[in-house]
């Protein structure tokens, strides 16, 4: 048993390679195959073998193809499958109508039928923009999504939300929609630069923040390195089986979808108003850090939990502060556009490192309604974060 298995061994959830599954009650149920390698291995092609005389559709963005397009379509072929690859520009701009646009196009002139599947083979953005082409084709024909980064392997895939972006902001077009499979092979990873393993903790550690004390205090205290193979595995593990027991719960109560979303109000802003210069996982960790000072000025929970928002993002080199030319007023009029916003922004917020508020004592409610107001005195005192730290750093030079 791997390191944070036996430390979470307690818990009652395993955080274990294996197969999961998950379903919305009105869509297709979605099985998970998590393994190192898995990609390769035959488990996972059974449906798709059901329908060898239809031709098939491997998405990749262009990063992809070139590391690992010839090899998955050969293991295709390999097992029998007519599959044609279809490649798009790397980046969140492909999360775009045009990008849907070619890709229908594509898909369709290329022989796509009701039994065909569609099989996106990259990063969220991949994933999200594929995943709404295959729910709108025919209504809908066959997903099955293969993510390629850490922040879809353990998040943006384990989802039904598929979508693209509008001009005015993040996924404002998009659809439920559930994959029948995704396939999990954390093998992949090695490729990946730093950055981009850092943003998918962001994630990570989003579940750590709002459900799992346990999973917060192994990232915590992990010194190791950031690529090892069985840190990441087992982040993935941990991680993937607590966004499936929320997704699988959200079917009977409702209000659970916004769990996953703790810091992306604000982190979509971000990430929108950065021109996406600030990747996924970094705009939410800022996100969250405002939503932790969000928290303690509504006497939720105290200084120590926002501080250990701010360390645990420092920790991993993730951003806590809102950048300069990022102005107060243009993230209060760009979370309008969040689609949770309903007069106020509404979101969980942490009483604890592992668990969130409740409102008004009341069990069954924990979505808080935050004021402009409130926002904007947090959004300030997370910018003078930046001049406390420079005093402190100040301050120790000349001591
Ligand atoms: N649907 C959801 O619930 C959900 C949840 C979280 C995030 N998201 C979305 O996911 C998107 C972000 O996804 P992302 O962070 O995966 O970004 P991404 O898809 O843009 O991938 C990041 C970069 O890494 C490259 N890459 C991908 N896999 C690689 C590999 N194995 N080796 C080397 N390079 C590789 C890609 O080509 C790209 O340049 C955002 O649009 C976000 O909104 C969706
Ligand atoms: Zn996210």
């Amino acid at each position: 048993m791997s390191t944070l298995n036996k430390t979470l061994a307690s818990s009652g959830i395993h955080g274990t390679q294996g197969i999961s599954k998950f379903s919305r009650s009105t869509n297709v149920e979605t099985t998970v195959f998590h393994s190192r390698g898995g990609l390769f291995q035959n488990s996972w092609i059974a449906s798709l073998q059901q329908r060898k005389n239809s031709r098939h559709f491997l998405v990749m963005d262009r990063n992809i193809e070139k590391l690992y397009g010839s090899k998955v379509l050969a293991f295709l072929k390999q097992n029998g499958l007519k599959v044609k690859e279809v490649v798009i520009a790397p980046g969140e701009r492909s999360k775009s109508l045009s990008v849907y646009k070619r890709l229908i196009n594509s898909i369709i002139t290329l022989g796509v039928d009701r039994d065909s599947y569609i099989l996106a083979l990259g990063g969220g953005v991949v994933n999200n923009v594929v995943g709404f082409v295959a729910s709108t084709l025919y209504r809908g024909i066959g997903l099955i999504q293969i993510p390629t980064t850490l922040l879809a392997q353990l998040d943006a895939a384990i989802d039904f939300k598929q979508a693209i972006n509008s001009p005015y902001g993040k996924n404002q077009l998009g659809s439920y929609y559930s994959a029948s499979t995704v396939v999990v092979d954390p093998d992949l990873l090695q490729t990946l630069s730093l950055r981009q393993l850092r943003s998918g903790l962001g994630e990570a550690i989003k579940h750590a923040l709002i459900e799992d004390q346990q999973l917060f205090s192994y990232l915590e205290d992990y010194h190791g390195n950031l690529r090892d193979k069985e840190f990441l595995d087992d982040v993935i593990a941990r991680t993937v089986q607590l966004k499936v027991l929320l997704l699988n719960k959200s079917n009977d109560e409702k209000d659970l979808e916004m769990l996953p979303q703790y810091g992306h109000a604000i982190g979509h802003a971000l990430e929108h108003l950065s021109h996406y210069k600030l990747l996924h996982g970094e705009a939410i960790a800022i996100g969250m850090c405002v939503m932790s000072e969000i928290a303690n000025v509504l006497g939720v929970s105290s200084a120590k939990v926002m501080e250990k928002h701010y360390q645990i993002m420092s920790k991993f080199k993730l951003p806590t502060i809102i950048p300069n030319y990022i102005s107060d007023q243009s993230i209060l009029v760009a979370i309008r556009h969040d689609k949770y916003f309903l007069r106020n922004l509404r979101s969980v917020l942490t009483s604890n490192v592992g668990s969130i508020a409740n409102v008004a004592e009341d069990p069954a409610k924990y979505v808080f309604n935050i004021e402009s107001k409130v926002i904007e005195t947090c959004l300030s005192r997370n910018r003078n974060k930046t001049l406390i730290n420079q005093r402190v750093k100040i301050w120790t030079r000349k001591n």
